[in-house]
């Protein structure tokens, strides 16, 4: 089987994709490389990537920015070369042809090109090859949503629609779409049982319930053969340095301030990387078509237990801890009812048993990590402006 694996170059679709490397399955990545996507990610499985002629004739981020990201500034597109320069340092960027793709596809399973998902005639081009789609492509920061919400809304929703499109007018047996716990809003006293409403309540969990429902949408109209899960937070190896876990990891082994928001005594449900693949492997497998299944970890966790855990791991001390003004629209708790696919036979690990191996994963990989706080000067703007305007007054 051949798979095509969107925003395969992030963080949970590069952990499956080893996973699927190691099962011996095929695997054409598309990915459009943004602050989020890495090819350090993928490095223990090619140095080379592939990128379509018609963004090769013009350099590659111009044709990233002329293609869809219209309002874009001078400052921006500065920002952005100098990143892909750097990112892409020491690997191999060639030109995606037909044998290009099939060559690489023989030699070592692989292949990743540097693509969007909304330049249609790659997405249409790349789906003729492939068997099953896992669609994980996705702007993924809530703070960044707040913040502007434009490539949330082009990636997230109109993204999924030109993958649906192109899927529906080709051979593919299953689609699986990459939703998430946050569609539904902040749970109070109940778990989400997969036919609750949805009730999203910040512009990411809103385009990503955009997506979810057209993905459905698209097999009750057109008998697309999808499947869709609602996964909760993720944590584990390659998880870029802004979502929680790592910020506290790479912070704190730099003797930085960890800011927490308000009293963060936020409930979120913690899921292990690894076992968000099981998940997707076992709907692939005996996973009902036209279904959506949530994935819990059962492992539900305040962030201030979370970021206190992972002090202790590092012999830190809580002193690092400064609280910042709660995140606007900031949902208190997400639970899930995950009684479907445990019924297919999913079980996850505790949190308590996996953190260890995590905190380890990052203090082991510090390249990985440095190099992407070095390079993404966006990054730190982010966070500088982020923070600062969300510091507490005194
Ligand atoms: N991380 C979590 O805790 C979590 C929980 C539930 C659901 N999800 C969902 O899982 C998926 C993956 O999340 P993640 O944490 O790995 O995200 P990530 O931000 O680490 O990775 C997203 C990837 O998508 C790529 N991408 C972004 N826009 C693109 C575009 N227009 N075209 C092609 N590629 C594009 C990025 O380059 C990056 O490689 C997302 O759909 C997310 O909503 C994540």
């Amino acid at each position: 089987m051949t798979y095509l694996v969107t925003g395969g170059a992030g963080f949970i679709g590069s952990n499956y994709v080893r996973n699927l490397l190691k099962n011996g399955e095929r695997v054409i990545v598309l990915d459009a490389f943004t602050y989020a996507g890495n090819p350090d990610n993928l490095k223990e499985f090619t140095d080379r990537f592939f990128l379509p002629k018609s963004y090769t004739e013009v350099h590659p981020i111009r044709a990233d920015t002329s293609s869809w990201r219209i309002d874009v500034d001078q400052s921006w597109v500065e920002m952005t070369k100098n990143r892909w320069k750097r990112k892409f340092e020491g690997y191999k960027i060639t030109e995606l042809t037909q044998k290009s793709l099939d060559s690489s596809l023989k030699d070592t399973n692989l292949a990743v090109v540097i693509g969007n998902i909304v330049d249609r005639d790659l997405v249409q081009f790349l789906m003729k090859s492939v068997d099953v789609v896992i669609h994980f492509a996705a702007e993924t920061h809530v703070d960044r949503s707040i913040l502007r919400a434009d490539e949330f809304v082009k990636t997230d929703i109109y993204g999924t629609y030109v993958l649906l499109e192109a899927a529906r007018s080709s051979k593919v047996e299953k689609f699986v779409h990459v939703s998430t716990d946050e569609v539904y809003g902040q749970a109070m006293d109940k778990k989400f049982k997969e036919e609750d409403p949805i009730n999203p309540r910040n512009p990411y969990s809103a385009s990503k319930a955009g997506a979810d429902r057209l993905v459905w949408a698209y097999s009750q109209t057109y008998g697309l053969p999808v499947i869709i899960l609602r996964p909760s937070n993720n944590f584990g190896p390659y998880q870029y340095p802004e979502k929680l876990i790592p910020v506290v990891i790479t912070r704190a082994l730099r003797n930085e301030e960890i800011p927490v928001y308000g009293d963060g005594r936020q409930v979120r449900d913690w899921l292990y990387v690894q076992d968000t693949a099981k998940a997707i492997d076992l709907v692939i497998e005996k996973g009902r078509i036209g279904e959506v299944y949530n994935i819990a970890g059962r492992n539900e966790r305040e962030n201030i237990y979370v970021v206190k855990t992972i002090l202790k791991l590092l012999n830190k001390s809580e002193r690092l801890i400064k609280h910042v003004k709660d995140r606007p629209g900031h949902d208190r708790r997400y639970a899930l009812d995950d009684i479907k696919i445990r019924e297919l036979g999913f079980s996850s690990a505790r949190f308590e048993d996996v953190i260890e191996d995590v905190v380890k994963w990052y203090v082991d990989n510090k390249w990985w990590w440095e190099k992407i706080l070095e390079m993404d000067t966006e990054y730190k703007a982010f966070v500088e402006r982020w923070y600062s305007e969300n510091a507490e007054q005194p």
